[in-house]
């Protein structure tokens, strides 16, 4: 008889989900993650920090999530894993937001923990880098991150414990002050016992959150239960994957939720890419389908494409499948949500790009080398314009063009749209 072994045996019992950004970020994963979590135990933040912005909109109230997982509105047990960045300043101001709410919460002792310094860091190398920058939300992301890789990271366990948070931050903060003072000619905002005092006492009423995530989430996984694992920012920004060094500085594919949460590879069955009707882009970088003039303002304004975090107005293009494609293969979607659908209504035609055009050779991969991702010229298909109300519930109310729309994307891709957004409300939303 065939023996089957004890983690095969486990895998038909899996109903984990990763939901990630098959673009640039601010695909909508927020609006998807609230609506997933109606069926999940656990929503698990794995990767980024508060440089992320998810907007959910619930009976026309808008919620910021910037490091509470999206499932925050939906009651259900959030947990913030050791690859995050976690601001606790920030996480502060969160929590404060969600008050009256009931809330179950979990922080990884491993977590990395955002110091002023990061902050001041990340503001200094950008206006070091001039018209080279890579236009950073400022959030310290970068620095914490570099930061872990040089082991000279804060982490969640040390901000809970007085002693060791002292002692950590005496050996850190005299290097960080000479780095600002002598590379950059900056300075810290604020003084060493400034911050020793805040984030001691941040530390002290987060306490009660320190729990191991890695653990919760290998049980929950081990006992069947459904875990839902949301990434922060789009494929195009992973560190290593993404348009380097235009990138961010951790890892929002979905093959980061391993590394970042610290489970087996062998317990994720289902992967969703969040792709957004058309394309954005916030910071600096290449961008094939980039619309400038009257077009990108219309979809600007309508999408209301300006950063949740920063406020900043997105750059603005067609849907490109050449991204996509790339993404699919990069993370493994099983099946993709279009979003924001509506956005695109009332245009007399739209175009979406399906290869790019390099040297003479049509091409259907993003090429590695950003040197010739700047070369790449668009090829687009033109497909008609139609109009979508916002009130469809079901894919047979939408218009033939629309469906057309969702029909040519999946039949590109090879896999299909499960759930298609025409809306920022939870309801505003078509489920297959
Ligand atoms: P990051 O983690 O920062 O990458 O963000 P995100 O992917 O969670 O997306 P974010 O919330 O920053 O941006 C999406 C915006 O579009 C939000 O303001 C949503 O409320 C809104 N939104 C989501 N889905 C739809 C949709 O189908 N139609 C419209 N009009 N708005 C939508
Ligand atoms: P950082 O993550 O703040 O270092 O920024 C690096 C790049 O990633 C910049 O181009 C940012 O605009 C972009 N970025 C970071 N987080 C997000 C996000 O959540 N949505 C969209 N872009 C982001
Ligand atoms: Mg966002």
């Amino acid at each position: 008889m065939l023996h089957i072994p004890f983690f095969w045996s486990e895998l038909f019992y899996m109903p984990s989900t990763v939901v990630v950004g098959s673009q640039f970020g601010d695909e909508g994963k927020g609006k998807v993650v609230d609506l997933l979590a109606r069926n999940a135990e656990l929503v698990v933040r794995f990767n980024g920090g508060n440089n992320a912005g998810h907007t959910v909109v619930v009976e026309g109230k808008k919620y910021k999530f910037h490091l509470m997982p999206s499932g925050a509105l939906q009651g259900k047990q959030c947990l913030v894993a050791a690859g995050v960045a976690l601001d606790p300043r920030v996480l502060l101001k969160e929590l404060e937001q969600l008050e009256g709410k009931e809330l179950s919460l979990a922080i990884d002792p491993r977590t990395q923990i955002v110091m002023p310094w990061h902050n001041a860091l990340d503001g200094a190398k950008e206006t070091a880098k001039g018209k080279a920058k890579i236009g950073t939300t400022g959030r310290g992301i970068g620095p914490c991150y570099a930061d872990r890789a040089s082991r000279t990271g804060i982490r969640f366990c040390e901000l809970v414990e007085s002693e060791r948070l002292r002692q950590r931050v005496e050996e850190l903060f005299p290097e960080k002050e000479r780095l600002l003072k002598q590379v950059y000619g900056s300075e810290m905002q604020q003084g060493k016992e400034e911050i020793l005092s805040l984030y001691d006492s941040l530390g002290k009423g987060f306490a009660k959150y320190l729990g191991d995530v890695s653990l919760q989430v290998s049980n929950a996984l081990k006992a069947g239960k459904n875990v839902l694992f949301e990434g922060a920012q789009g494929t195009f920004l992973d560190n290593d994957f993404g348009t380097y060094p235009f990138v961010t500085s951790s890892h929002p594919i979905a093959g980061a939720v391993f590394t970042g949460v610290g489970i087996g590879v062998q317990r994720i069955d289902r992967v969703i890419g969040i792709v957004k009707a058309y394309t954005t882009r916030v910071g600096s970088g290449p961008f094939v389908t980039e619309l400038h003039g009257e077009l990108a303002d219309r979809i600007r304004e309508k999408g209301k494409e300006f950063g949740t975090t920063t406020g900043r107005p997105r750059r603005i293009g067609w849907l490109d499948l050449v991204l996509i494609k790339t993404a699919l293969r990069l993370n493994g979607f099983t099946e993709i949500a279009l979003t924001k659908l509506d956005v695109l209504s009332g245009l007399k035609e739209v175009k979406v790009c399906t290869a790019y055009e390099y040297n003479g050779k049509t091409i259907e991969e993003v090429p590695a080398d950003l040197g010739r991702l700047g070369q790449c010229k668009p090829v687009f298909e033109k497909l008609p314009g139609f109009e979508v109300q916002g009130t469809e519930t079901e894919f047979g109310q939408l218009q033939q063009e629309a469906r057309d729309y969702v029909g040519f994307v999946e039949e590109r891709l090879g896999v299909g749209a499960k759930i298609v957004s025409v809306g920022p409300g939870r309801e505003e939303t078509i489920l297959r």
